[in-house]
């Protein structure tokens, strides 16, 4: 049995101590906007917040997660998709399939809240996750965005949620 603060939220899970986060994410707490892609943690599909930090949910154990440890998966990110990163990914129509597009805006959100002020190669370096759609361009145009309206305040973070 583990204790995880998933979302704000405690929840016990009745798991092996080697599971996946990712599993206990998608299967036992049924919060599936966390995507499976490769599961040996070269994708970024998987990517949640671990104490404000992103993780590759599918190569972090269980039993390696603390009950005092928060985890935010995409749908903890805001209350109302209104984060700034989800804001910018909107505007600029980032997603094709979408199924990358969680991974990427946890993986921005994470790269946003250590530097505010990224450049192309910050981008680059920090956000390695795959979009076999090849929407590179967009999600690096999108994190220009949203550093640039939290900056300026034009948008908001939802109160009391996860900010950049
Ligand atoms: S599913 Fe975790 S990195 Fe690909
Ligand atoms: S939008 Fe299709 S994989 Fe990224």
């Amino acid at each position: 049995m583990a204790k995880l603060n998933i979302n704000g939220s405690v929840r016990d899970v009745d798991v092996e101590p080697d599971t996946p986060l990712l599993w206990v994410i998608r299967e036992h707490v049924g919060l599936t906007g966390t995507k499976y892609g490769c599961g040996v943690a070269q994708c970024g599909a998987c990517s949640v917040h671990l104490n404000d930090a992103v993780v590759r949910s599918c190569s972090v154990r269980v039993a390696d997660v603390q009950s005092s440890d928060r985890i935010v998966t995409i749908e903890g990110l805001s209350a109302t998709s209104s984060h700034p990163v989800q804001k910018a990914w909107a505007a600029l129509d980032v997603p094709q399939c979408g199924y990358c597009q969680s991974g990427q805006i946890m993986a921005a959100a994470a790269l946003l809240r250590r530097n505010p002020k990224p450049t192309d190669a910050d981008i680059d370096q920090a956000m390695t996750n795959i979009c076999r759609c090849g929407t590179y361009q967009r999600i690096r145009a999108a994190v220009h965005m949203a550093a640039e309206t939290t900056r300026s305040g034009a948008l908001e973070p939802a109160a009391g949620k996860s900010t950049l």
